[in-house]
């Protein structure tokens, strides 16, 4: 079989509109590319290398953190160490950001990342990603992170690497959300699909339903009504494999929705599990690239100005249709 074999930095170098200089683009796709590739290639054999299960310690989020959560982390510190322009990190795990000074320029950006989204899945050869997102830092920043804690409208790449039967990276930089499948024979991604359209009705969703109890009235309302069946808008199948970026690659291609309602406390606030700056925010940018919507229930996630770098989210994101529908259905009250 014959392909044209366009590799991801070529097809970057290709673009005419992007949100930050095509050469600064390159540069930071150049080290997610790589952290991926690590990725991907320790996954295949981590159950033999005694990679899986618990490190013993607790995140900041309060979560057991996994092997695999630890030594993601660390590819990306690596990455990123001789890594010119990107001068910050935020991960899921670390509770404070990392800096290297050595590469603060003029120019010069922050990745936020999840390396191993969907770790319930690392101890049964399950789906995974790795979620990212790029901002760019104010000209002179100092060692605080006050520039980095504006809405998501302001990320200027998004994207995640989906770890399946086959690698494959998503990305947008403003222009259009494109996929690329690691060939590993010649450790390459490889252009796969161009300017992906979401479209904007979908036949399954995918939510943890053993959750339903906690939600919000409205969220359980709308399940209801989207697994009625009493006709061709109210008939979905359910898909869900644990891990936010594989589900969202089905939607992102075939259309449909993927919700993480809130949990609501005893005074009515609903809390989200899922985190704005390195999970919903990066996905919903992909999504309306994609035609699609990324809405917390009440309004749009790119809209959402984060508190802190861990916020979380009620989330509500895919084809236009299903995002519109559960709004109305006041899923969040
Ligand atoms: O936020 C982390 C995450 O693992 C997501 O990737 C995933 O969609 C979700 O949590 C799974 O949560 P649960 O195990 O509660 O269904």
């Amino acid at each position: 079989m014959s392909s044209p074999a366009i590799t991801l930095t070529r097809h970057i170098m290709a673009k005419k509109t992007t949100a930050i200089p095509v050469a600064d683009l390159a540069l930071i796709m150049e080290r997610i590319e790589l952290a991926g590739k690590r990725i991907a290639r320790e996954l295949t054999v981590a159950s033999l290398g005694g990679e899986l299960g618990y490190t013993g310690d607790t995140n900041v989020q309060g979560e057991k953190v996994k092997k695999l959560d630890q030594w993601g982390n660390q590819v990306f510190l690596d990455a990123f160490e001789h890594g010119y322009p990107v001068c910050s990190l935020i991960s899921e795990e670390m509770e404070e950001p990392h800096h290297y000074s050595s590469n603060c320029r003029e120019n010069s950006y922050c990745v936020l990342y999840d390396p191993i989204d969907g770790s319930s899945n690392t101890d049964v050869n399950g789906s995974l990603g790795t979620i990212f997102a790029v901002r760019k830092r104010a000209a002179k920043h100092g060692k605080g992170i006050e520039d980095l804690l504006g809405p998501g409208s302001q990320q200027v790449v998004a994207g995640y690497i989906a770890y399946g039967p086959s690698t494959q990276l998503v990305y947008t930089a403003g222009a259009g959300v494109d996929i690329f499948t690691l060939d590993r024979s010649l450790g390459e991604f490889l252009l796969w699909k161009e300017n992906v359209k979401t479209p904007a009705h979908g036949s399954t969703y995918a939510v943890n339903q053993g959750n339903a109890g906690k939600w919000h009235d409205g969220a359980r309302k709308f399940l209801a009504h989207i697994t009625s069946r009493k006709d061709k808008r109210t008939s979905y199948s359910l898909r869900y494999c644990g891990a936010f970026a594989a589900d969202f690659h089905r939607l992102l291609l075939e259309g449909g929705i993927y919700l993480y309602p809130g949990e609501v406390s005893e005074g009515g606030k609903s809390k989200g599990k899922l985190r704005l700056m390195y999970e919903t925010a990066p996905l919903s940018m992909l999504a309306e690239q994609a035609g699609g919507r990324g809405s917390t229930g009440k309004g749009r996630i790119l809209e959402v100005v984060p508190s802190a770098i861990h916020d979380r989210l009620p989330v509500y994101i895919g084809s236009a249709e299903e995002v519109a529908m559960a709004e109305e259905f006041k899923v969040e009250g």
